[in-house]
Order: structure tokens, then sequence, then C-alpha cells
């Protein structure tokens, strides 16, 4: 039997046309989001699931190559694996018949405000045990690494109660033990108000910091805490209250904000060092400053833009401003229940004035610093991680333009192969 590709984590490959990559071991801020590094005719050599070399072919010593069966990677592109670092996939039942309403006119707050919308989802997923949500989880996980995810975040938020919200945030720890994924689970504690406290947010609010984020730090089971700060949702008022006992927890916090209207969230997040403020549909110049300032990594989600025919967050603004901005999915079951990769990266050249290279680091390196997983992935140079993927295209500029087409030839991840097309 041949020696399976990558197994153990040792690699060599060859033929790559271009190798692109962010470089760094923290989020790119501003301008330098751009300078990216292009190699053509590269090779990538990983032991151990770790990179020991990603460069020009030429580069290469008897030393480094030493072993490994040479995979050819007859003309791809290679890049860094997708790091997604905003997305609920960790859910029961979908909401099909609302996407509809909406596209005849409902908004998305009056589907909410008569009792549709997340509610629904938590009827869905308090319904759904353990081990129906791994499976949903896992089968959404295999969607995504064949478009060259390899790591994810999974925000809870569907169950509103203690035991609903540890039932998922355990899944999405199990869906990584089950999928060569990583998954970064964030606890969405504020997503909205649980149908036990009819209404009374703030009693809500008092519920979740008294009874569950306790019980979430205690159990190490999310690295961050969540809240969807939204006139009708929660206030940056009771965002902040939650998300200061979070940090006081130990917990990183990340903050949906300005998302259907400018409320407040963008500056909450600067003013916590939060380590993402999301959406941003709605946010003005002086939020940008104030998250370029606090070194709040900036995270676009432009399939809901595109779903819920909004208009697009100003990413040139942000990235102007010396921002570090992160591209992400919000793959979830109400206002984007999409995950396209490829569309995500089309939408955000061609509707957000974003570059090829600057939504390449947005997808990568800033979305792992998103995840406090920029020190080992994100980007391809020694010592990271061997998270790579393999384009069927000999440059990353086919990405935006082989418009919404999966690419995707080949995951890698730590080393090994996870997907191949
Ligand atoms: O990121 N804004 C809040 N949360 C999700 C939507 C969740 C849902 O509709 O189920 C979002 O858009
Ligand atoms: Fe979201």
């Amino acid at each position: 039997m041949a020696h399976e590709l990558g197994e153990g984590g040792d690699l060599l490959i060859l033929g790559i046309s271009e190798l692109a990559t962010a470089v760094g071991d923290s989020a790119r801020r501003g301008d330098a989001m751009r300078d990216i590094v292009r190699i053509p005719d590269a090779a990538v050599v990983a032991r151990g699931g770790v990179i020991e070399y990603a460069g020009p072919r030429l580069g290469l010593t008897q030393e480094l190559v030493e072993g490994l069966e040479p995979l050819d990677a007859h003309g791809a592109a290679a890049m860094p694996g997708i790091v997604d670092s905003h997305a609920h996939f960790v859910f029961a039942g979908y909401r099909a018949d609302e996407f509809l309403q909406r596209a005849r006119g409902s908004s998305y707050m009056e589907i909410h405000r008569n009792g549709g919308g997340i509610l629904r989802t938590v009827e869905a997923t308090r319904a759904a045990d353990l081990d129906a949500l791994m499976r949903l989880g896992e089968a959404r996980a295999w969607a995504m690494i064949q478009q060259g995810v390899t790591s994810v975040e999974s925000k809870s938020g569907y169950g509103l109660d203690l035991e609903t919200e540890l039932r998922q945030l355990e899944a999405s720890r199990a869906v990584a033990e089950r999928a060569p994924i990583d998954v970064v689970a964030s606890y969405l504690g504020l997503h909205a108000t649980g149908p036990e406290f009819a209404g009374d947010a703030s009693r809500y609010v008092d519920y979740a910091i008294a009874e569950v984020l306790p019980a979430v730090a205690l159990q190490g089971i999310a690295r961050f805490a969540d809240a969807f700060c939204e006139p009708g949702v929660f206030s940056p008022e009771e965002c902040r209250r939650f998300l200061e006992a979070a940090k006081a927890l130990g917990l990183g916090v990340k903050i949906h904000a300005e998302e259907l209207q400018r409320s407040g969230g963008a500056a909450l997040a600067a003013r916590l060092g939060a380590a993402s403020a999301d959406h941003l549909i709605m946010a003005a110049p002086e939020d940008h400053a104030l998250l370029a300032e606090a070194g709040v990594v900036a995270t676009c989600l432009p399939l809901t833009s595109f779903c819920l025919g909004a208009k697009y967050a100003d990413a040139r603004g942000m990235i102007d401003s010396g921002c570090a901005l992160a591209l992400a999915t919000d793959l979830n079951p109400g206002s984007a229940c999409s995950g396209s990769v490829a569309l995500a990266m089309a939408l955000a050249v061609l509707s957000m004035g974003m570059s090829v290279e600057e939504t390449l680091t947005a997808f990568t390196l800033n979305g792992a610093a998103a995840l406090g997983l920029a020190g080992d992935r994100g980007s391809l140079e020694p010592g990271k991680r061997a998270d790579l993927i393999l384009l069927d295209a000999p440059s990353i500029d086919y990405l935006p333009y082989r418009t919404g087409v999966n690419l995707v030839q080949a995951t890698i991840k730590d080393g090994e192969l996870s997907y191949r097309a």
C-alpha cells in the first residue's frame, strides 16, 4: 500500500504555480492587509503537521525533503486554509419560509418581533438531543472542509437556557473530534431574550450572567462570549454588563455590532478590547477609527448583506482607517443560510471594493486573529500548522473571478489531506 498523502502530517508539495499568503502571527491592519507574498513555482514541506518550509521550489534543500514522497500539485495555487471566524452552524431546523418572506419585502426585525427568527431555531434546537446536534454540526463541518475551511467558530445562542446552551457548546467541541477541523466555541448568551423571560431582556441578562456564564467558564467549553447589540434585541448597556462579566471569568469577547441599525456596539467593542466587532453594516467613520485604535478586528459578513438585501459594510473605510478587517460567512439558519466562501469572496471584491490580496488576508490571518489563533494558524510560514488548500486555478486572482465557484481541489489540515475534489 502506497504511503498515504500527508500521513502523520509529513508532506512535500511541488508544482504549486503560486503560493499566496499573508505573513505574521497577528492581524494585519490597514494597508498592510495588501502586502501578501505571492511566490511562483513554490513548494511546501511539513513534518508532524507543522510547516517547515513554504517558498520557492528552488529554495528546497536535500535535508528539507529527506524521506518525503512528493505530491505534484499540477499547477494549482496554494494558500492558507480558510478561517471562518463568525459562524452559527450547530443548530436544528431551517427557516426557508422566512427567507422567502423577506424576499417579498418583510424585514428581519419584523419577523423577529412576531416570534419568528431566532426563537424558532431556539425551539427546534431545544428539541434536539446532543447526538442530533453533533450530527448536524458534523455534516455542516464537512461541507466547510470541502470549501477549504480548516478552522471555524461555532456560536451557541439557540438555547437561551443553561441546558441547551451547554449542549450546543458540547456539540461544537464534539464536531472537532469527529471531523478534521478546528472549532472555536463562543457562548452567544445574548442572542435573543429567552422565551421564559417574556420580553424582559434585562431579567434575561441577569439570568445569563448568574446561571449560564459561570457554568460555561467552569467547563471551559467556550473561548469567547458574544452579544447581539441591536435596538429591540439588547442595548449597549445590557451587552456591557454581560460581556464584562464574561471577561471577569476569563473569556474573550465579541459583539454583533451595528448590523441593522447603529446603536453603539462598535464603541463598546473598542472600550472592552473585544477580539472582534462583527457585521458593522451601519458603522460610521468614528466607529472605524475607534476599532482601529483599539486593535479590535472588524469582521464583515457580506453574505448577510446579500441575503438580507442590506447594504454592504464600508470595508474600504475600515481598511483605510487602519482597521484589521476579517471576512466570515455568518452561516446561520436566519440571516445568511449560505456558508459559501466563494460567494463571500466575490462579494468582497465586487461589492465592497476589496482587493484580492485584502480578501485573502481577511479570510485567513485576520480571521485567525479574530479567534485568537494567529500565533500558529492563518498563514503559510515555518512553525505554523500545515493548514492549507490547493485551488483548481493557477493564481488566487481566480477566486473572485470564478464567481461563486468553489475552486478548492484539496484541503490539508495539520499536514494531512482532509478533502480532495
Ligand atoms: O449574525 N444577528 C444575529 N444573529 C445572526 C442571525 C441569527 C438568526 O437569524 O438565526 C446574524 O445575523
Ligand atoms: Fe452572526
